[in-house]
């Protein structure tokens, strides 16, 4: 009997973490739609991380703009009629810099971070219903842990990134509202966190490589039907919200 090939669909997949992610995945086998802002950008990363088993396809997608939302929707159910995985992985910081204000910092990361992934899952959960193993896998951060932020030992003790945090605050409360909202639908919704990651996002700070960083991502996109949903976890294991 032939092994029906996983969908996935990767936002942000054009650089960093989320190239990484559809990388890592298509290795696996998964056939990958890669989001992409630029489509010049994303055939050639799709042309670039292709493999002879799994043709990776660039698709546009911008999850501040509906409409890119909407006909992507519409494509998948037209070609492929389901997804299997959705990686919320889109993602900005603008913390850093100190020329925006604080009301466009917060809306425009808010709007990406939030509610950009919530119109996207939103948009996609027709089609993971069609798949008989949905998987959505949140691309978090360690930085929005509560539990952590109240401990005077933790190694991030003195991060202060105000809008990011809140941000990555509100995607692990989707993450358990969703996994509740589709647990019924054998759906499994998990937040994960990269780890500190050497990207444009970093200014390319230190050497954890994306290729290291996708890895917890990856896992969680390919949990077999005993793994957890609702839950944040790094590529050691469990994080406390
Ligand atoms: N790097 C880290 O240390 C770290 C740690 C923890 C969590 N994370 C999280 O990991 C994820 C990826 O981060 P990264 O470091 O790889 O960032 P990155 O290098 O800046 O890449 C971000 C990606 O997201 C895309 N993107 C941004 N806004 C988008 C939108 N509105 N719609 C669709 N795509 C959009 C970008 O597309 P364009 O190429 O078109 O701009 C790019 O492909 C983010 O969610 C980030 O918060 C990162």
């Amino acid at each position: 009997m032939t092994k029906i090939q996983p969908i996935a669909l990767v936002s942000g997949a054009t650089r960093g973490i989320g190239r990484a992610i559809a990388q890592g995945l298509a290795q696996k086998g998964v056939k990958v739609l890669l989001g992409a802002r630029n489509m010049q950008v994303g055939h050639a990363v799709a042309a670039e991380i292709s493999t002879p088993d799994a043709r990776v396809e660039a698709v546009e997608l911008d999850t501040t703009h509906q409409a890119t939302i909407d006909s992507l929707m519409a494509m998948i159910h037209e070609k492929y009629g389901r997804l299997d995985i959705l990686v919320n992985n889109a993602g900005i910081s603008l913390d850093f810099y100190p020329d925006i204000p604080v009301r466009e910092k917060l809306s425009r990361t808010l709007e990406t971070n939030v509610v950009g992934t919530a119109a996207l899952t939103d948009a996609m959960i027709p089609l993971l219903e069609k798949s008989a193993h949905g998987r959505i896998v949140n691309v978090s951060s360690i930085l929005a842990s509560f539990t952590s932020r109240g401990q005077a030992d933790w190694i991030y003790k003195d991060v202060a990134m105000p809008t990011y945090q809140a941000s990555k605050a509100a995607l692990n409360s989707l993450t358990l509202s969703y996994a509740k909202l589709l647990a019924d639908q054998n759906i499994k919704v998990n937040a994960i966190c990269p780890g500190l990651t050497a990207t444009d996002a970093t200014n390319h700070y230190g050497d954890r490589m994306p290729d290291q960083a996708a890895k917890v991502a990856i896992k969680y996109a390919l949990l077999d039907d005993a793994g957890p949903t609702g839950t944040f976890a790094n590529e050691e294991g469990p994080l406390d919200w």
